[in-house]
């Protein structure tokens, strides 16, 4: 694993149940010098994740920032919302290993995590991960290019 992170803006939302985590995530990696867009939410008001996934998701495909971070209470209704944007590839992360590949090996701009499955630290620990891989391209680029193939 190499050291840096290699992104300078990423993109950072949650729901309700992410909102701790969220908020502890954008914190950490401000701390490293990234330049986080918070989209929100910023309270424990309920809110409907596919609104903020897909939102998020929708701004990384404009390119208005590199990579996402999106937290809900599993990870998996914000992943399901924000692939179902054209260009997009988002890899709920619970392990080390899959925090690498997601990017190594699946070129996904937006990792998600769940606030009730994953520990804030943990998840800190997986973020750092992610964003100090890139793209491995090799064999991986055919199979990510066939992804690709499938969007709308
Ligand atoms: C709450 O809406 C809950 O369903 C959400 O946080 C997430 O776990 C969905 O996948």
């Amino acid at each position: 694993m190499t050291t840096d992170i290699k992104i300078k803006k990423l993109g950072i939302g949650c729901d309700h149940l992410g909102l701790d985590m969220k908020n502890a995530i954008r914190d950490h990696l401000t701390a490293q010098g990234v330049e986080v867009v918070d989209i929100g939410v910023n309270d424990a008001d309920p809110v409907d994740y596919p609104d903020i996934g897909a939102s998020l998701a929708r701004r990384l495909a404009d390119k208005e920032f590199e990579r996402g971070i999106l937290v809900c209470g599993t990870g998996a209704g914000m992943a399901i919302a924000a692939n179902k944007v054209s260009g997009i590839r988002a890899v709920c992360v619970t392990d080390p290993y899959t925090a690498e590949r997601a990017v190594a090996s699946n070129d996904a701009q937006i990792i998600t995590f769940g606030s009730r499955i994953t520990g804030s630290s943990v998840a800190l620990m997986l973020a750092d991960i992610y964003l100090r891989n890139e793209f491995q391209g090799g064999g991986s680029a055919q199979k990510v290019d066939k992804l690709k193939a499938l969007d709308d």
